[in-house]
């Protein structure tokens, strides 16, 4: 392999990684997750699934990434060879691509949602509109197949279009630039409900918990969102992190993504709240707190069709940085596999997934009630898509921790890890033992879900 399939800078793979972490996870999810969950009662159990299972499962994944220094599939199918193992291990692979395909579907449907409202925030369309106004205009918008399908038509292209630049010209040097004014924006969006809204509601509802509020729920739902928070279990930091040059620092990049990761769910969570409860608003609405309930909190304040157009811009950038390293496993398998060009994998990848996405598109409005999904499963297309993903997802990431932990040498992780014995043991220990231990626990747990 050249190093062409290098990235340029020692700090590119943190860029690319975070770029691939922070998104609607951490700006939409995140804060409604919270909402629905008892607020600091989530919060404890996320923060001990993200350090027991995630940052392990994250060493993990850019360690059998940077070894294998190819895609997930060919990556896999290279490490289980060269160590004798099962072929069925390059199944980690192909669990991930089809968890990238899913993801990219649904994930463009509703960054569409954020291009509609940023679009009503800069036109100043919602400024004064009441409760009624704002939620009857988000039902109309999921009404509309046809605009459901243009805003995610929209998005899929433009983020095809980066990963068709290449690793250098489009995922790199377009990170360069969004990145940083992801940051600029959110900061602004912190100072900004800190003056408008209720920071110590915030905090004292993100940050304090009464034991009751701990629930089984809870626990699925905190463990679903540490593995999709941090991309984890699709080979999307595997990919990037054979991208990654031989002498970063593994578990320290690992650390820091997850400490970005982590701020800025909590950093949006805070403005999101203090701007809620400023409004006088429930925390608890689900997945229409960003669309609803914010856009109201907006609706009312001063500059509010301003700050929340640089909101919904900020939702749309974190969404494409992430939907990009969903692509690139994928295409970069097509290519290595197949001979493709780029253009011809990033085209092969985005309008399948863009199909898929229209089963989601439909779920909305054409499918709300009946679909054969329903009768079958009795749920939703997109409920359905979504639900996969938190299975594949988990399943994805056990496999990885197996793998890593039992099949790879001392030495070969020494190589890449390059840390203290202690570090060491205690990672293995985490990846061989811990991590599995608290995946299975709860897909124990999910099953009986599954026909209720
Ligand atoms: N981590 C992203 C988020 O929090 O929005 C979602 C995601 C990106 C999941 C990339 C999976 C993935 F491969
Ligand atoms: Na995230």
């Amino acid at each position: 392999m050249s190093t062409n399939n290098i990235w340029t800078h020692k700090g590119t793979f943190l860029l690319a990684a975070v770029g691939s972490a922070v998104g609607l996870g951490n700006l939409w999810r995140f804060p409604y997750l919270a909402g629905e969950n008892g607020g600091g009662a989530f919060l404890l159990i996320y923060a001990v699934t993200l350090f027991a299972v995630g940052v392990p499962i994250l060493i993990a994944e850019i360690l059998l990434g940077r070894s294998s220094r190819r895609s997930p599939i060919m990556g896999m199918r290279f490490l289980s060879r060269t160590h004798g193992t099962s072929r069925a291990w390059e199944s980690i692979g192909w669990l991930g691509a089809a968890s990238a395909f899913i993801i990219l579907s649904f994930y463009s449907v509703i960054a569409g949602w954020a291009l509609h409202y940023t679009w009503r925030m800069i036109t100043g369309s919602l400024a004064g509109a009441d409760a009624a106004t704002i939620a009857s205009g988000f039902d109309a918008l999921l009404a509309s197949p046809a605009l459901l399908t243009l805003y995610h038509t929209l998005f899929i292209a433009a983020s095809g279009l980066i990963v068709g630049l290449g690793i250098h010209r489009g995922i790199e040097n377009g990170l360069r630039v969004l990145m940083p004014a992801l940051l600029a924006i959110l900061l602004v969006i912190l100072a900004y409900s800190a003056m408008q809204g209720d920071m110590n509601a915030a905090a004292r509802f993100l940050f304090t918990f009464q034991l009751s509020d701990l629930s089984v729920a809870g626990w699925l739902a905190a463990m679903g969102q540490s593995f999709f928070t941090l991309s984890l279990g699709m080979g999307a930091i595997m990919a990037y992190g054979a991208y990654m040059p031989g002498e970063a620092s593994l578990s320290r990049t690992a650390l820091a993504i997850v400490v970005i990761d982590t701020a800025v769910a909590l950093i949006a969570g805070l403005a999101i709240f203090a701007l809620v409860f400023g409004a006088d608003l429930a925390p608890d609405e689900g997945p229409g707190l960003m669309f609803v309930t914010l856009p109201l909190a907006f609706a009312e304040m001063p500059g509010g069709s301003l700050v929340g157009g640089a909101f919904f811009i900020l939702v749309l950038g974190a969404a494409i940085s992430s939907a990009i390293s969903m692509i690139e496993p994928v295409a970069a398998f097509l290519v290595e596999r197949f001979d493709l060009n780029r253009a011809q994998a990033v085209a092969a990848m985005v309008i399948t997934s863009w199909a898929l996405g229209l089963l989601s598109v439909f779920s909305f409005n054409v499918w709300a009630e009946h679909s054969p999904f329903h009768e079958l499963l009795g749920l939703s297309a997109f409920g359905l898509l979504e639900l996969l993903t938190h299975i594949f997802m988990p399943l994805g990431g056990l496999m990885i921790s197996l793998f890593a932990g039992w099949a790879l040498t001392h030495g070969e992780v020494m190589k890449e890890l390059r840390t203290s014995e202690g570090w060491f043991q205690t990672w293995r220990f985490l990846v061989r033992f811990v991590s599995p231990a608290a995946v299975a626990f709860v897909f124990l747990q999910a099953i009986p879900q599954l026909d209720g």
